[in-house]
């Protein structure tokens, strides 16, 4: 588990202490640190602590720095179930702090979000207010993120891309292969999930392409029965906002995707939500992904009302309400998908569905072979 904080002190030591009792730290370990220049911005010492190896499904207290307040978190289980909560293009409003207190209030084991945190948007002080509001429960669950346009902060000839994002939300992108922490994949309890990157390059001859490829080729099924990718504009999708915008991405990745039997593609990005049957290639298709759009985690743009009618034979159920999604992968071959409206308590579910994985459905085997080639083509 990385374990990422800032300090004010320039010097403050990169440790972390930590045990399995409270106040009773058994390890110590060292890790690394940075700080970023943004104009007249300067950022504190932003430090990140690898700790480990680590039990699973246990609560470990822990101190950042040698002093301080002491937190816990909970590792993820081994095997299945295993609990995903989702919410993307969060930002720091009222709407945020609702979503964030009905993903409190449910038990889960990982948070996933498809891009757009801070919208901080070149104002590098709302970096260190997101990362206060979202302590409670980052520093209780771990948190994989991937980026969305709000990250990217770029001014040209003046400021790089992804300054702030990169030095304070450092995901295991060299764990995975991956030479950008705009994209890298992680394994938890029997899920292989892929953050991809919708703001780098993605098209064939991509560094981005390639490592996708070689991901999806190391995924083992029999390990890891379910395959979830993640990125922050959608390819499908039935309302007006950002209509079109994933069409590149979709056009050079989807059939990657297909070929790898993905189970759930997770986007964000319009800020509603919106759930697809499974779909390849434009038309409903039994082994295909199910497409799912919860951009509507509370940021300060507001909600996307305004929608397409009729609706797309694909689209299930749509709608722009605040929120945030659960995904309980229960065994090998059943999940269970539902999306939880903050304007209704926390156990109401506004969408449910059971998913069943693609690799207990027998489509790997009815896919054109031609079309596993592409996995395969140097
Ligand atoms: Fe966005």
């Amino acid at each position: 588990m990385r374990i990422t904080w800032t300090t004010d002190d320039k010097s403050a030591p990169s440790i972390v202490e930590y045990g399995a009792a409270p106040g009773q730290y058994s390890s110590v370990v060292g890790g690394e640190s940075t700080s970023y220049s943004f104009l007249f911005y300067s950022s504190g010492q932003i430090h990140h602590t690898v700790i480990g190896p680590l039990e699973y499904d246990t609560v470990y207290f822990y101190r950042c720095g040698g002093q301080g307040p002491e937190f816990q978190f909970k590792t993820p289980p081994a095997q299945f179930p295993v609990t995903f909560a989702v919410a993307g293009d969060l930002g720091q409003t009222g709407w945020t702090q609702s979503t964030l207190d009905h993903i409190d209030k449910c038990k889960y084991d990982v948070h996933l979000l498809p891009g757009d945190l801070s919208y901080a948007d070149y104002k590098q002080h709302h970096w260190d207010t997101f990362g206060e509001l979202v302590q409670p429960l980052a520093s209780a669950r771990p948190w994989m993120v991937t980026e969305g346009n709000h990250e990217e902060e770029k001014i040209p000839l003046l400021e790089d891309a992804f300054q702030s994002y990169n030095a304070r939300w450092k995901m295991p992108f060299e764990e995975s292969g991956s030479s950008s922490n705009l994209y890298y994949s992680f394994e938890v309890a029997g899920v292989h999930v892929v953050m991809l990157g919708s703001y780098t390059d993605y098209d064939k001859y991509s560094d981005q392409y390639s490592w996708l490829k070689a991901d999806l080729l190391k995924v083992d099924r029999n390990r890891t029965p379910w395959l979830v990718v993640l990125f922050h504009v959608p390819w499908y999708n039935s309302n007006y906002a950002h209509q079109g915008e994933g069409d590149g991405m979709m056009a050079a990745m989807e059939p990657l995707l297909y070929a790898a039997d993905v189970d759930i593609v997770i986007a964000g990005h319009v800020h509603a939500y919106e759930r697809s049957k499974r779909i390849y290639n434009g038309i409903s298709d039994p082994c295909g992904p199910v497409h799912i759009t919860i951009g509507d985690g509370g940021n300060r743009e507001g909600l996307a009302h305004k929608y397409k009618n009729p609706p797309p034979e694909w689209s299930v159920f749509r709608e722009a309400s605040f929120g945030h999604g659960e995904l309980k992968i229960v065994n090998s071959t059943h999940a269970f998908w539902s999306w939880h409206r903050n304007d209704d308590d926390e156990p109401v579910k506004s969408d449910e569905v059971w998913i069943t994985s693609l690799i207990s459905s027998g489509c790997p085997v009815k896919k054109n072979h031609n079309l596993s080639e592409i996995l395969l083509e140097p």
